[in-house]
């Protein structure tokens, strides 16, 4: 990774997100053993600061630290008590004085993750900030699409739901579209962000050319985000826009980020089909983000040291480079 931080799917151009992939793979290889552990990170410190409710990119961001041997500190805070940019600079602030290597933050605001970054040392990862970007999320996808698929080259992906509040879609839009996937977006017009075709995506108001795709991606309704009624209700818009057995066809792999409203946006059938991607996405996400993590500390885009003087986790590569753990 060229960049610093990892704000957004825009830091990253193709060859960079294979190199986080093919990290990624690597790290798999780590999961399988019975000591999950390496080296990488020991004796660095990782900060995740969730301002939103989470359960996997949380417990995922946790765990992809603690397996690169970082020290982990972990806070969860009320929306509330960040209304204001200001109190969020002093956290910062106040969490910089212990020179973290790296802050992963999740935030209700869009932009949150960019502000962070001009306030601190550390390198920032955007854990989800609002209806913004999830960047690591579009990665694990990629990831985990790439496992079942080979490649995304010429795939035709349809995400479908609520494209309006979530930042899960157009972070894939701008992953899959780099990977040489062809993006549909689907759902009804209310819940379709006028101009989103401008991120390189085509967008069919109905699912009537929905057999067409290769990889159906459904979005959760973000019932929280929602300040009016953008649908007449949700049976409705499960009526016309639910993934059911009757719109799922054989070929098509299907994928959530979670968490599924079942028989909302899902059926309880196609969830647990051989063709969900589900389970494997969260999988994913542990490895990819104890990628993300290696390459903004310990690879090309980590702290540059003086001369002659090598770094402890420049060492640990080294050990992990000898042990096979790493290419
Ligand atoms: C997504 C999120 O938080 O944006 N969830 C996740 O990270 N697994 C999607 C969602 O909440 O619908």
């Amino acid at each position: 990774m060229s960049a610093k931080h990892l704000l957004s799917i825009d830091d990253l151009d193709r060859d960079g997100i294979e190199r986080i992939l093919d990290r990624a793979a690597s790290f798999a290889e780590v999961a399988d053993r019975e000591i999950k552990k390496v080296p990488a990170l020991r004796g660095r410190t990782i900060v995740n600061l969730f301002y939103e409710a989470s359960t996997r990119t949380s417990s995922s961001f946790e765990l992809a630290a603690k397996r690169l041997s970082a020290d982990v500190v972990s806070i969860r805070a009320s929306s509330s008590s960040v209304t204001k940019g200001e109190s969020l600079k002093d956290t910062i602030q106040t969490l910089s004085a212990y020179d973290p290597a790296a802050i992963v933050i999740r935030s209700p605001h869009a932009g949150a993750a960019g502000l962070v970054a001009g306030w601190t040392d550390a390198a920032v990862v955007n854990a989800g900030d609002g209806k913004h970007e999830h960047p690591t999320q579009a990665l694990l996808d990629v990831f985990a699409l790439r496992e079942r698929l080979g490649s995304l080259d010429g795939v035709r992906i349809w995400i479908v739901g609520d494209v309006l509040h979530s930042r899960v879609a157009r972070s894939d839009i701008l992953a899959f579209t780099r990977m040489g996937a062809h993006v549909t977006v689907s759902g009804p017009p209310t819940l379709i962000p006028r101009g989103i075709e401008a991120l390189g995506c085509n967008v069919e108001p109905t699912l009537d050319r929905l057999p067409e795709a290769d990889v159906v991606y459904v979005l959760r309704m973000q019932q929280e985000r929602m300040s009016e009624a953008y649908v007449p209700s949700l049976r409705e818009y499960a009526m016309r826009y639910q993934i059911d057995r009757d719109r799922l066809q054989p070929h098509q792999v299907l994928m959530h980020p979670g968490p599924v409203n079942r028989g909302v946006e899902l059926s309880a059938d196609v969830i647990d089909s051989p063709q969900a991607l589900i389970v494997q996405q969260v999988e994913a996400g542990v490895v990819v983000r104890m990628a993300v993590l290696y390459e903004l500390l310990a690879g090309a885009a980590g702290k540059p040291r003086p001369e002659g003087q090598l770094p402890e986790h420049e060492r640990a590569r080294g050990s992990l480079v000898g042990a096979g753990v790493i290419r």
